[in-house]
């Protein structure tokens, strides 16, 4: 695993911290809680809710991951009443590309009241993410809700507008994470979610019109623009912040 997020115990715990309370905030979770934390590494997220909860502990905390070694450590580290923790051999191309192509999230429908999958779709292909995004609505139990990020698309873009250096690759990232977005947006045809998604979709085609730019793509450029338009059309969010800017950006262009 890398990012600052393990750069040493403190920060480990400390944004496991965060992400509970982001849960409790954003997702309703509580004591009474059955959480799934698909891609949980090394149970990063587990060590949040025993230091957050004044009991140390939800309903259900389940962590699952393609990892033996990481399951393996919070198995023997973190595994108490109410925690528990398996490791599925399905592929991932990047963390388990022998693993098998059967697709599960080791969890029955209707069985989650909190969804939590941290970094874990920003290092996957759009056919397993599609895919992945149908078993957790089928997960879910009927008040339940689900929190997945697509890791670096909006940093990125304020690291670009800093120094810009590897236009290609950010170029590619956000073209990937845009990507992602609008197949959540299809996943999810009418949850409050989609608008969401439909904000950071937009926002990633923005950054990838910024980098098309860098790169001479002018072709290239104005179709991106037009595409974030649209998505943003889909959802009515043409007043959100994003969408404002499109519009700046397209007036100066003078379409
Ligand atoms: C960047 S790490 C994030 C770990 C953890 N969510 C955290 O924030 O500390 C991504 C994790 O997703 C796991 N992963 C990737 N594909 C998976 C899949 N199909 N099922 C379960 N875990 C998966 C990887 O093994 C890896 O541990």
């Amino acid at each position: 695993m890398g990012g600052k997020h393990f750069k040493n115990d403190d920060a480990f715990v400390r944004t496991a911290v965060r992400d509970v309370k982001r849960l409790e905030r954003l997702a309703d979770l509580n004591e009474g809680s059955r959480l799934l934390d698909w891609g949980c590494g090394a149970g990063r997220l587990a060590v949040g809710v025993r230091e957050h909860f004044a009991s140390g502990r939800i309903e259900e905390y389940h962590g699952v991951d393609v990892q033996p070694d990481l399951i393996g450590w919070a198995r023997e580290n973190l595994t108490a009443p109410g925690y528990r923790f398996t490791c599925v051999d399905v592929a991932n191309e990047r963390y388990n590309p022998a693993g098998l192509p059967q697709r599960t999230l080791a969890t029955d429908p209707d069985s989650v009241d909190v969804f939590y999958a941290y970094s874990v779709f920003s290092h996957m292909n759009d056919e397993d993410t599609a895919a992945y995004l149908k078993l957790i609505g089928q997960a879910l139990s009927a008040q339940g809700k689900a929190f997945v990020n697509w890791g670096r698309a909006i940093c990125l873009r304020a690291e670009i507008s800093q120094s810009a250096e590897d236009f290609e690759g950010a170029y590619s990232l956000f073209v990937n994470a845009s990507d992602k977005f609008v197949a959540a947006m299809d996943s999810f045809p009418g949850s409050s979610a989609v608008d969401e998604a439909a904000r950071l979709a937009a926002a990633a085609l923005v950054g990838a019109y910024y980098c098309a730019g860098s790169l001479g793509l002018q072709d290239d450029a104005l179709e991106l623009l037009l595409e974030a338009e649209s998505v943003l059309a889909r959802r009515d969010e043409q007043a959100s912040s994003i969408g404002l800017e499109i519009q700046e950006i397209l007036s100066s262009l003078g379409r």
